[in-house]
């Protein structure tokens, strides 16, 4: 009797150590060096991908098309992607309320990119690891640029002391495999 009563309680002890180590590894398990190596990789080829279709659009932006333009890159940059995103403080927006930098990594990518800074971070979001990134933006990178925004005039960057013209962050952001 006694001995059946300590193997329930080891037996019990072991079930829940599982299940714990279990939810533990899914939830809090640190992402291994490769598969940051892995998200990095994909993240470097999707940011070609994504300059590549912005500078193709810049490129193409005449006086004539600009609504065009505007409303070609809001489809790409649909609001309901979280994986891309084009973000800034500088009103008015043109991605209106949701180009404001909505988390604390976009808040820092916001600020270092007023400085022409990029940044990194492998972190989880809502329990999932990602590898964030963000790339700095300058008024001084395409003549297109301001036929869309239209506040980016040498008056405004003087005013507000901001001779590398930055304006804001492009933000990209790969889940990290955790399996294994
Ligand atoms: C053809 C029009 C067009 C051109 C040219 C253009 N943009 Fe934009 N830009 C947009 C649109 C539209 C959005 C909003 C996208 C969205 O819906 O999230 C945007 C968003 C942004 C944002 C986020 C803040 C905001 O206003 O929503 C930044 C920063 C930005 N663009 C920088 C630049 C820079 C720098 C250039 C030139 C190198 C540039 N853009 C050229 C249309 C343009």
């Amino acid at each position: 009797m006694h001995i059946m009563k300590i193997k329930r309680v080891v037996a019990l002890i072991a079930l829940l150590s599982i299940t714990g180590l279990v939810g533990f590894g899914y939830a809090n398990h640190q992402p291994s060096t490769e598969s940051i190596a892995f998200a990095q990789k994909t993240s470097d080829l999707m940011l070609n991908e994504l300059l590549a279709a912005l500078f193709q659009e810049f490129n193409e932006t005449t006086p004539d098309n600009v609504e065009h333009g505007k409303q070609a890159i809001s489809l790409i940059f649909n609001d309901a992607n979280r994986d891309m995103r084009l973000i800034g403080t500088t009103g008015p927006l043109l991605g209106g309320a949701n180009s404001y930098p909505s988390d604390p990594f976009e808040q820092r990518a916001t600020n270092r990119a007023m400085k022409g800074e990029n940044i990194t971070s492998v972190e989880r979001v809502d329990g999932r690891w990602y590898y964030r990134r963000s790339i700095a933006l300058s008024n001084t990178f395409h003549q297109a640029c301001v036929q869309c925004h239209t506040n980016f005039t040498p008056q405004f960057f003087q005013q507000t002391n901001n001779p590398g013209q930055w304006v804001g962050a492009l933000t990209l952001r790969v889940p990290i495999n955790t399996e294994n």
